[in-house]
């Protein structure tokens, strides 16, 4: 018996395999939950096929198309959920984009066009595709919401200038929604993740040079690792955390509690 037999979750996020929301992903699957996932286009569609082919029952294993900036398809993610499964127990948002010019460079240079897409994509994309997962939710008596954020959300953190934003927004807004949710029994919580080599990540140039700092200052000295990220998705999917809602919690070794 697993952790999260019978529990039915998506996954939205996975872009290759070293995806956070990969890591999650198998974290759910290695304690028996049944998984759907997203893809944000045709080429990541490939990506994401061949790593659910490796997943037991793959065939049943739905994938469907969700750009968060495209309209009407968060509506149609959950609409085709809804028609296959009925409900749904777990959500993962782990989903962020900027332009690579807004990552770097004077804070003060950003333009209203590059913090209107970050925060579109990595903030408000978390109330929109909520507010789809909510019904489904209460059909299956309660849920779990999670996002990925970082430290840069409260602390100044070289480059990540228009995204730091967007994640203290979207660190905001798990609060809020938490609050709304609450009485649903729908939890929502974010984790703050150390620094991982990902295809997002590598839109902020120096991550080696962070990645080397955690190793000689978190209270921990190494570096996190997607499976251990993905483990602290499933104590936040799994009745583990029920009494955990609106929290960020912290999966980076400690370093977060730093001063100097
Ligand atoms: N890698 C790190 O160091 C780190 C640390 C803390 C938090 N995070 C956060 O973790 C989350 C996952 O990132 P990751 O590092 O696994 O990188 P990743 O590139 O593997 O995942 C980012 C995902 O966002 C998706 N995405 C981008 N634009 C989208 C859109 N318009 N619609 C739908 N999906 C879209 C991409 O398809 C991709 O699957 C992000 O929110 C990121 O900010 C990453």
């Amino acid at each position: 018996m697993g952790m999260m037999d019978g529990r039915k979750c998506l996954i939205m996020g996975v872009a290759n395999q070293r995806s956070i929301a990969w890591g999650i992903a198998q974290a759910l699957q290695r304690e028996g939950a049944t998984l759907a996932f997203s893809y944000v286009n045709d080429r990541l569609k490939d990506n994401v096929a061949k790593l659910v082919a490796g997943l037991p029952n793959s065939d049943t294993v739905p994938m469907l198309p969700c750009d968060v900036q495209a309209p009407g398809e968060v509506g149609a993610l959950f609409a085709e959920l809804q028609a296959r499964w009925g409900s749904l127990d777990v959500f993962v948002h782990s989903i962020a984009f900027a332009r690579p010019e807004d990552l770097g460079g004077n804070f003060s240079d950003v333009s209203w066009d590059g913090y209107a897409l970050a925060q579109h994509v990595s903030a408000y994309s978390l109330i929109e595709t909520s507010r789809h997962a909510k019904p489904l939710m209460e059909a299956a008596g309660g849920g779990s919401i999670m996002t990925l954020s970082y430290l840069a959300a409260e602390r100044v953190v070289e480059k990540y200038n228009v995204m730091a934003v967007a994640k203290a927004a979207l660190e905001c807004n798990v609060r809020y929604l938490a609050a709304e949710f609450g009485p649903s029994n729908i939890r929502v919580n974010a984790i703050s993740a150390g620094p991982l080599r990902t295809l997002a990540a590598s839109a902020v140039k120096g991550l080696r040079e962070f990645q080397h700092y955690m190793e000689e200052k978190a209270p921990l000295r190494r570096n996190v690792t997607q499976e251990e990220v993905g483990d602290v998705g499933l104590f936040l999917a799994s009745p583990l955390s029920r009494c955990i809602t609106g929290e960020t919690i912290y999966a980076d070794n400690g370093y977060h509690i730093l001063g100097m």
